[in-house]
């Protein structure tokens, strides 16, 4: 027994030694020690000896057994930290790898026309709005003063979503003056560019959402002639000194008088040529002195404070901008095309 106690010894240290992973080093655990163990099998002819043997032999079986136990336990530590060790080196990262640069885009020409824009009127003290394109029907017509039956109101124009008429996606970004009007305080001036939405088919100048930049300011004793000075120096700003403007009369329910700016034509310089139809001049803007009336519904006392708006579209200014002749090519995010600017 003694000899069978020594061998089962030196051939489990033998084969613990020798696991290659937890798995198998359990498996030796119940083949040596388990219940239907080799250990387990001598220990049960114990009875067989003698009661003199009997106490040497016990104590040299739970010396067996307290010395494979602890083989099993230092085996367990050495494969996890094996595995730690490959584990770590599989995932290991070359730092000294170069890089892969990433590919950067840059600005929507739209948006560097928009950026500039914004430069200019920041620059005069004009703070930049952002409000909801979709919005109540209230602040896109009625409080701007194009009551029920007013043409711009048609379904065939507009993007209602309920058939009351009370939300719509924004057709124009004046309602930002309303929004401005009744949340802060005089005197104001702001700009609010956004999207816009009308019923219109796609071609070279018309997509049913566009953008466009609201302007106003009010403050006391503003005049029309605050109106021209300013959009002047944003034009000149925009397309260099010495580009010649015009006001022509114009109809805007929300604005009294209300007139149009055009510039010049960059192509032909006012001769006539085709991109200006051969007007010599290209629509730019509508503007306005602010209706009393627009004044009144947002509480504002319309004897004290006056003031003046605009509206222009900003695809087609980004397009005399950069000389962009079509205006799908701004919403069509062909690289080809972005990439040249
Ligand atoms: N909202 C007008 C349009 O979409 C443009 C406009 C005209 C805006 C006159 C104004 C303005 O603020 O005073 O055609």
């Amino acid at each position: 027994m003694k000899e069978q106690l020594a061998k089962i010894k030196a051939e489990a240290l033998a084969a613990f030694e020798a696991a290659a992973d937890p798995a198998a080093l359990d498996a030796l655990r119940v083949k040596y020690l388990g219940k239907k163990g080799a250990l387990t099998a001598v220990l049960k002819q114990m009875g067989k000896l003698s009661p003199e043997e009997r106490p040497a032999m016990g104590q040299l079986a739970n010396e067996v057994r307290a010395a494979l136990e602890s083989a099993i336990e230092e085996g367990g530590r050495r494969l996890a930290a094996a595995a730690l060790e490959a584990k770590l080196k599989a995932e290991a990262v070359d730092v000294t790898v170069p890089g892969k640069t990433p590919v950067l885009g840059h600005k929507h020409p739209m948006y560097i026309a928009l950026d500039e824009i914004k430069d200019i009127f920041v620059g005069m003290g004009f703070t930049v709005l952002d409000g909801p394109e979709v919005e109540l029907t209230t602040y896109n017509f009625d409080k701007l003063n194009a009551g029920e039956g007013h043409p711009s109101r048609d379904w065939s124009d507009t993007f209602y979503f309920d058939k009351e008429e009370r939300v719509m996606l924004r057709s124009q970004t004046s309602p930002m003056q309303v929004r401005a009007m009744e949340t802060m305080p005089l005197p104001i001036r702001i700009i609010a560019p956004g999207r816009v939405y009308r019923k219109d088919e796609v071609d070279a100048t018309h997509s049913p959402m566009f953008h466009q930049v609201e302007g106003m300011v009010i403050d006391k004793g503003v005049t029309m002639a605050d109106l021209k000075g300013t959009l002047n120096a944003v034009v000149q700003g925009l397309y260099g000194e010495g580009t010649k403007t015009r006001f022509r009369p114009h109809h805007f329910p929300f604005t009294e008088p209300s007139c149009e700016m055009d510039v010049q034509c960059h192509k032909c310089g006012g001769v006539g040529c085709p991109t200006c139809k051969g007007e010599g001049w290209i629509e730019l803007l509508g503007a306005g002195m602010i209706h009393p009336r627009v004044l009144e519904m947002a509480g504002i006392d319309p004897d004290v404070w006056s003031g003046w708006a605009f509206g222009f579209g900003l695809e087609r200014t980004a397009m005399r901008r950069f000389r962009i002749d079509d205006l799908r090519l701004i919403f069509e995010n062909d690289v080809r095309f972005l990439e040249q600017f």
